[in-house]
């Protein structure tokens, strides 16, 4: 109750805020460490391109000025790279923006519905529950890969969108080509598919991967989300986009606020953009990383599920907390799956090499007073 008798509404009271991966500089002053790494919140652990750095420093000299509100160039620059006309590209404050503004223009009544797998990314669940409508949890299958088999039975006349996070947060796994064709043939009319590919260049060289770049080209009702957070190292800066039919795009531009995208974000977009060696840096630290993170696991009895993202999933079949805690006193942060419902669920994001190889220390230690 408020003490104001103030008449918040009641699924704003009930939603969960979102819990962060816990800071360096927290763990550091909490544990009086020195050294502390953060393998807990996906982020590229190479950086960003040093191409990005170089234009946000260019950029900060005109910040007094508002953003281009249409981010025409950034805009027209995704549109070549990806074959779209700008009017199919979707832009927002990271792609967390663009999950709050696709709830807030297709959902807004308790009637409606929208279905999404579980576990999977925590925002989906935000975007239902701020729009009080129903959130329907179709559980992952037995290796942990979304079900669109029994995701697309739980569709009914409310259901107004489904989210698929492919990869999935915070599993790893895939769905293929032919199981994203199967349910898009048996999809009613009036229901939109959003393919969340935050993790997309992780995932790119895949040769049965939905792209959802090609169901927007058909003109399907498809939405394809992606970001700079992750394989472009943009994810302080916040920074996401999209591909999505004309007619959405042009709902989400009346639903966002003007400025939206700042002008350092534009730019350092811009110029990542064109920074494909970073890229493929990153992914190739990131498959050495993941191959390293997996067999300390597997070494330890976990099963470990494939991953196609940058970080690894893993079952302890024993709670995860402790052990998250016993890392955390060596100065190691990764996460749980606590609270994706999952408590012997561990996730750990690919660090550097030198990351990485402190993570398997420290987790051989803690598996050694199992
Ligand atoms: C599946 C998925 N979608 C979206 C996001 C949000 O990314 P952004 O930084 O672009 O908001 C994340 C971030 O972890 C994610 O895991």
């Amino acid at each position: 109750m408020s003490p104001m008798g103030l008449r918040i509404r009641p699924n704003v009271r009930r939603m969960e805020p979102y819990s962060p991966g816990k800071p360096v500089s927290e763990v550091k002053r909490e544990l009086g460490l020195e050294s502390v790494v953060k393998l807990a919140s996906n982020e590229n652990p190479l950086g960003p391109s040093p191409k990005a750095v170089e234009a946000v420093r260019r950029a900060a000299e005109s910040m007094h000025v508002y953003p281009d509100g249409s981010a025409y160039e950034l805009r027209q620059a995704l549109a070549r790279r990806f074959g779209l006309s700008g009017r199919q590209i979707l832009l927002g404050n990271g792609s967390d923006e663009l999950i709050h503004l696709l709830g807030l223009v297709f959902l807004g009544s308790p009637e409606d519905e929208m279905v999404v797998g579980d576990p999977s990314f925590v925002r989906y669940d935000a975007a239902a529950q701020l729009a009080d409508c129903r959130l329907v949890k179709v559980p992952l299958n037995s290796d942990l890969v979304h079900d669109l088999g029994a995701m697309a039975r739980a569709v009914t006349p409310r259901t107004k969108m489904v989210f698929v996070a492919n990869p999935n947060n915070p599993t790893g796994t895939i769905v293929r080509k032919a199981e994203v064709d199967a349910f898009l043939r048996d999809l009613p009319d009036g229901v939109l598919l959003v393919l969340d590919e935050a993790y997309f260049e992780f995932a790119a060289d895949v040769p049965d991967f939905p792209n959802s770049l090609d169901y927007v080209r058909e003109g399907r009702p498809v939405v394809g989300l992606r970001t700079f957070s992750k394989a472009y190292g943009l994810a302080g800066i916040r920074i996401g986009y999209g591909f999505a039919p004309e007619e959405v795009v042009d709902a989400v531009d009346r639903a966002r606020e003007p400025f939206d995208v700042n002008s350092l974000a534009q730019a350092a977009a811009v110029a990542a953009l064109e920074d494909g060696e970073h890229v493929a840096r990153t992914v190739a630290n990131n498959r050495e990383g993941a191959g390293r993170i997996a067999e300390v696991l597997r070494e330890a009895g976990a099963r470990v599920f494939p991953t196609y993202a940058n970080f690894v999933y893993a079952d302890l079949g024993r709670p995860a907390q402790p052990v998250f805690e016993a890392l955390l006193l060596q100065g190691v942060i990764v996460r749980t799956a606590t609270t994706m419902g999952s408590p012997t669920g561990l996730r750990v994001s690919v660090g550097t090499p030198e990351e990485v190889d402190r993570f398997v220390d420290a987790f051989r230690k803690v598996v050694a007073s199992w």
